[in-house]
């Protein structure tokens, strides 16, 4: 029976390790079951909601389903070991995918205008500098190489440190501390999350000092001189919002840079449209975007009781929102399971809506599409040479590899 266990499946890390697998189970659900009971062993309860238009409604009612006090799933015992580590508190981090209502607005607003399509447009010549640097350091370790790891987690951590404010120096500490805090291995030592968190907490907390004394044109000064209602945004949260921007803005990109091309090595005659006609590059990225959907839930809860689509949804309920289940229905979707690079409109959910909707997707659309851009420029043919693998993650996931063999123009 292809469709077993299905509650185990939604939390198990490995089911995001075949994308396509796990689409089936999505089509299966919306079909079926689109507002489910979900109940995992070892997890607390949840409802898991599928359908475009029941992901849309739920994030276009914040006051009724709000972004905490749950984010993500997480096992119970790993729950009550976070807890247990830092008093009380659930969660890491404090951030603004946390918050709701006018703290959320406040929070969110202040670093939004520098995330707004105007400032972001003008990085692109900074960030097409850094795409061409990293589409170098594929020809030289080429002609046969691991495109993931080489490239694919390097270029968009570049990106985001620049925009931080971190010298390049410190990517790679950058990049170690990240992994410890959001890995989801089985064997994940909670001492050693912690661990890193604090080694970021650290790192930022000089940084910021750093910026209140001298302020400089990048977030960290954005962040570290912010004030709400007059008050200074607290340490614990300037430092939260740090470490979301460092997250948020990486895995999530290298996921669909790698996942992207994987997509159009593997549908060749799709590569040869883009390659013949770049002005479809815009609706390409959101193809890659949509097809890939890296972040694959969050969590609302219900204020009060409600319904979705009919099904009653009691107050203190968490409701699980799939990202890339949206983006294959069929009743929104023509062929959702072709990945066609002039798809218009496109309108996935793999960015989110409503007020959480994604803060840096503008600048994640405009480094996408310098990237393929830059790499179109210089590369002649590339071609998937070998198994890609998938990182094991119910929450973001992606490729962990992906093996290709290229010629330069
Ligand atoms: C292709 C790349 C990306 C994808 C697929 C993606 C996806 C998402 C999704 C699904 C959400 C939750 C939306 C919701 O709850 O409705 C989100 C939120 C967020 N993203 Fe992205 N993201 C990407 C890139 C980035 C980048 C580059 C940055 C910043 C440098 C960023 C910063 C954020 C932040 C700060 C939030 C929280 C917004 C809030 O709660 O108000 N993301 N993203």
């Amino acid at each position: 029976m292809p469709f077993e266990n299905i509650d185990a499946r939604i939390a198990d890390p490995a089911t995001y390790q075949d994308p396509a697998a796990c689409q089936a189970l999505f089509a299966h659900l919306r079909a079926t079951d689109p507002v489910r009971w979900t109940a995992p062993q070892g997890y607390r309860p949840f409802w898991l909601v599928t359908r475009h238009a029941d992901v849309r409604d739920v994030e276009s009612r914040p006051d009724i389903f709000l972004n905490g006090p749950r984010i993500v799933l997480r096992p119970i015992a790993v729950e009550e070991a976070l807890a247990a580590q830092q008093a009380g508190r659930k969660d890491l981090i404090r951030s603004m995918n946390a918050m709701d209502g006018d703290e959320h607005r406040k929070v969110r607003g202040l670093t939004s205008r520098q995330f707004m399509l105007p400032p972001v447009r003008q990085m692109a010549p900074k960030i097409d500098a850094i795409a061409r640097e990293f589409v170098q350091r594929l020809i030289d370790k080429g002609p046969e190489t691991d495109f993931f790891q080489e490239v694919a987690v390097w270029y968009p951590l570049r990106v985001v440190m620049l925009l931080l404010g971190v010298p390049a120096a410190d990517e790679a500490l950058m990049l170690k501390l990240t992994r410890e805090i959001f890995e989801q291995r089985p064997d994940t030592d909670k001492a050693q999350q912690g661990q890193a968190r604090l080694g970021f907490f650290d790192y930022f907390g000089a940084l910021l000092a750093d910026r209140r004394q001298t302020p400089r044109d990048d977030l960290a000064s954005a962040i570290a001189n912010a004030t709400i209602d007059g008050q200074p945004l607290p340490e614990f949260e300037s430092l939260s919002y740090c470490l979301t921007v460092a997250t948020a803005g990486h895995d999530t990109t290298s996921a669909t840079i790698s996942g992207g091309l994987l997509a159009l090595m593997t549908h060749p005659e799709q590569m040869q449209r883009l390659r013949d006609n770049p002005a479809l590059i815009d609706s390409a990225v959101d193809e890659m975007i949509r097809w890939v959907a890296p972040v694959k839930h969050f969590f609302r809860t219900a204020a009060v009781d409600t319904q979705i689509a009919g099904t009653t949804i009691k107050a203190g309920d968490s409701v699980m929102i799939s990202f890339p289940s949206p983006g294959f229905d069929e009743a929104v979707f023509d062929a959702p399971t072709e990945f066609r690079i002039d798809r218009t409109p496109n309108p996935h959910l793999a960015l989110g809506s409503g007020p959480h909707a994604c803060l840096g997707q503008h600048l994640a659309r405009l480094e996408i599409k310098q990237f393929f851009l830059a790499l179109f420029d210089r590369i002649d043919t590339i071609a998937l040479n070998g198994t890609p693998t998938y990182s094991p993650s119910n929450f973001i996931s992606g490729l962990s590899s992906l093996p290709v063999r290229f010629t330069v123009k």
